[in-house]
């Protein structure tokens, strides 16, 4: 890399969340990042800093934007990147997941990314294997590289998260985004509301640091930035909306409601969008005020960032022996 990457250590071997990271891991991340962010858009995006280096993706949950930017990320830096689908793997025969996960670690891979839908399966894993472990998203409990992503697309927007005021807006009850988000905005110093109906947040959300509304007027006043969630249909055992065009009256943004945010608040969701669900198509494509492609590219270079640190790591240059 030639650019003003750190050349601080990230003393972690695995990234499994924002939950036990410091402000520090959080800004070298930030910082190299960054550089990859210039770097992806010129025509010649490859490097070797992970030559030699085997990444497997291992999703057992669909994904669109995770699994390829770290696919784009792993290659751009020059990595083996083999990507495995539920789909096509013996899980769909029976095969447990520490089965899978040990044939996997048979094969030596340097890194592997695991999106799993049980909230604590991806940690469970990191214990069985001798490789590094990112989290592609666990459950309803941890999304890191989301979480880290928004944070460049803020940081890059705004030149700051300290002090920003954050509505995280919807699903909370089902986010693992929403999760990852209050615990970096927090480490950070921004002040984070989370806005939604009662039904959608978790019960245990007043001791996670927030202001909690339950109307979207008063959850987006004076706010710097309005973080929509999807609707997690999958998640959801029960009835937890009257109707979609019932929760869009209310918690959906529309104009009228974006109209108590700061001017220039930025509009952020982290996709799959659901159009007329939890945002109006048309404030999701204003491209004055949404940067939702913006966060898509950010996602690239954070991937590049994280697969980077985790390389880099001491504890991981001896094959991952140590822990
Ligand atoms: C999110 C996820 O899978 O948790 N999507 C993503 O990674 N971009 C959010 C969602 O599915 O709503």
């Amino acid at each position: 890399m030639d650019g003003n990457a750190p050349n601080r250590a990230f003393a972690h071997r695995h990234l499994l969340g924002i939950e036990g990271l410091s402000a520090d891991d959080i800004i070298y991340l930030l910082d190299l990042a960054d550089s990859y962010f210039e770097f992806n858009r010129r025509p010649d995006k490859k490097l070797d800093v992970l030559r030699g280096r085997t990444v497997m993706n291992l999703f057992f949950e669909d994904s669109t934007r995770t699994r390829t930017s770290f696919e784009l990320a792993g290659k751009r830096l020059g990595g083996d990147v083999i990507n495995m689908s539920v789909r096509d793997s013996s899980i769909k025969k029976g095969e447990t997941l520490i089965d899978t996960a040990m044939t996997l670690n048979a094969m030596n891979p340097d890194v592997l990314i695991v999106r799993h839908p049980d909230s604590g399966a991806v940690e469970l894993l990191s214990q069985k294997v001798a490789c590094s472990v990112i989290n592609g998203g666990d459950g309803s409990h941890e999304h890191p590289t989301q979480a880290l992503l928004d944070a460049l697309t803020i940081r890059r927007r705004k030149g700051r998260l300290k002090g920003l005021l954050v509505a995280i807006c919807g699903d909370v009850l089902h986010s693992r985004v929403g999760r990852s988000n209050i615990h970096l905005l927090n480490i950070m110093g921004a002040r984070v509301r989370v806005v939604g109906p009662p039904t959608l947040l978790p019960p245990e959300i007043e001791r996670m640091g927030v202001e909690v509304h339950h109307d979207m007027e008063g959850g987006l006043a004076d706010c710097d930035i309005v973080m929509m969630l999807r609707l997690q249909t999958e998640r959801m055992h029960g009835i937890f909306v009257p109707s979609v065009r019932e929760y869009f009256h209310f918690f959906g943004l529309d104009y009228a409601k974006l109209a108590a945010a700061k001017p220039d608040a930025l509009i952020m969701h982290p996709g799959p969008v659901n159009r007329g669900a939890e945002i109006d198509t048309e404030v999701a494509d204003d491209i004055t005020r949404s940067v939702i492609p913006e966060q898509v590219e950010a996602g690239v270079a954070v991937r590049m960032a994280c697969l980077e640190a985790i390389t880099r790591n001491p504890s991981t240059e001896f094959d991952g022996a140590a822990s």
